[in-house]
């Protein structure tokens, strides 16, 4: 293969140079093609647009394949624990048996909220929705943590990362429980990460509430399946905020509200919407079947297909053994999970999902987790972000490292060529 590709524009051939990957993805470096030519290219919407280099996540959409730092999303489901999984993310290698329990104490330790941030959720409206508390109080924290703002050394990064990954948490679960008027629960370091969040979500300050750990063992492997997935919208958006020189609070709270978009990470709430819907509605699975089918209706089976994974979706393979493994232990009564588990049953079985590949992704199965174990639908995409926050801060501290220039894409001008400005009494 070569190492440069030609164009001829306006009749002159022009030389680029082609990058190629680890996994020999081949890209054509138009970097300096302004410069030479006067031309940029136009890609609406970056599909076909490499924003950078990075070495933290590969994705094969095709073959199925999810690798953070080169070791398969297999592997780690099984063998790792979410904040080993971060310190891999974010700093490229698995942590030794110091590094992890350096950073475990570091995370817990950091995860209470300062009195004076508690405060803040008695003014947030019972009805605000908990992404908007998440990325206003990520922002909020930052106020009150001054030094994070003081230099990049690798001890500041930990230090920055291990705040933010603990205080996700706490501010999420806050947020639940300011909303229903309970008491807001500080976070026990003496507690695993996911167990902290559990025990800080639903204890309400009893002294008997003890979480089951299997229900936090299939948190933390929800979170592990999260931790990144290259550059989507919202870490394309962190990465943007970074370039400018915000800092890591600042960066992560824009990605949440990227993240919050009903195309980006509302994905596993309206499964959950969907699953109402039909319940309401009293239509049989068969039914809705046909109407996911049928071209004309604007119905699809939410939570169903991918638009990176084209055969299968690698997280949901791993987690529908923990989503069925959840269900049957915890013996839940409730008309939404029968209904997904007919709806998966019969489009498994059914000829168009089949021929089209189309296959339950891992928000079909996340979303029926979270609701077994009384996670409410509007808190479903604040999972997402806390699961995702390692991605964020890896891709913020690549960023960092790589010394990128603040990114500034072109346009072309579509609007009205030069005019002159009239007055009022002309218009
Ligand atoms: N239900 C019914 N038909 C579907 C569905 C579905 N969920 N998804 C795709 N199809 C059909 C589609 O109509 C098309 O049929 P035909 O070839 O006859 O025209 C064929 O399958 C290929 O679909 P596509 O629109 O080319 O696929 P896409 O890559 O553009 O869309 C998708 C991917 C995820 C937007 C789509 O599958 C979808 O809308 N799924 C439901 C929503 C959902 O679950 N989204 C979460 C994705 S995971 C999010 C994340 O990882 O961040």
């Amino acid at each position: 293969m070569t190492d440069k590709a030609k164009l001829e524009l306006n009749g002159k051939p022009i030389e680029v140079p082609v990058i190629v990957g680890t996994e020999d993805e081949h890209a054509i470096d138009i970097s300096e093609l302004r410069a030479k030519t006067g031309f940029i290219t136009l890609d609406d919407g970056y599909g076909n647009t490499g924003s950078c280099k990075s070495a933290i996540t590969y994705i094969d959409g095709e073959k199925g394949i999810l690798r953070y730092r080169g070791i398969p999303i297999e592997q780690l489901a099984a063998k790792s624990s979410f904040l080993e999984t971060a310190w891999l993310v974010i700093w490229g290698e698995l942590p030794t048996r110091a590094q992890l329990d350096g950073f475990t104490a570091l995370v817990l330790e950091n995860a209470r909220l300062h009195e004076n941030l508690l405060r803040h959720f008695e003014s947030f409206p019972a009805n605000g929705h908990p992404m908007a508390e998440l990325s206003a109080m990520i922002n909020t924290v930052s106020c009150y943590e001054l030094d994070i703002m003081n230099g990049e050394d690798a001890k500041n990064i930990e230090s920055a990362a291990a705040r933010l990954l603990g205080k996700v948490c706490t501010i999420a679960a806050a947020s639940y429980n300011a909303a229903q008027g309970k008491p807001i629960i500080q976070p026990d370091p003496a507690l695993g990460y996911a167990d902290n969040f559990l025990q800080m979500m639903f204890s309400q300050g009893r002294k008997d509430y003890r979480v089951d750990h299997e229900v936090a063992a299939a948190l933390d492997l929800i979170f592990v399946l999260h931790a990144d997935h290259e550059q989507n919208c919202s870490t394309s958006t962190v990465r943007m905020v970074a370039s400018s020189g915000a800092n890591l609070f600042a960066s992560c709270a824009a990605g949440v509200c990227a993240l919050w978009g009903p195309l980006h990470g509302g994905a596993n709430a309206a499964v959950l919407d969907q699953l109402e819907s039909i319940h309401k509605s009293g239509v049989t699975v068969k039914d809705y079947i046909a109407r996911a089918k049928d071209k004309t209706s604007g119905v699809r089976l939410m939570g169903f297909g991918h638009r990176v994974y084209k055969n299968y979706d690698p997280r949901a393979k791993i987690i529908k053994a923990t989503a069925d493994r959840i269900l049957d232990k915890l013996h839940i009564n409730d008309p939404l999970l029968d209904i997904a588990r007919e709806l998966e049953a019969a489009a498994l079985a059914d000829s168009y999902f089949k021929d089209r590949s189309l296959y339950p992704n891992v928000d079909f199965y996340s979303g029926i987790i979270m609701r077994a174990i009384g996670i409410p639908v509007n808190m479903f995409t604040v999972m997402f972000a806390i699961g995702r926050m390692p991605g964020w801060i890896a891709h913020w501290k690549e960023l960092h490292d790589q010394k990128s220039r603040i990114y500034r894409p072109r346009q072309v001008y579509i609007g009205k060529p030069i005019r002159d400005y009239v007055a009022m009494e002309s218009r």
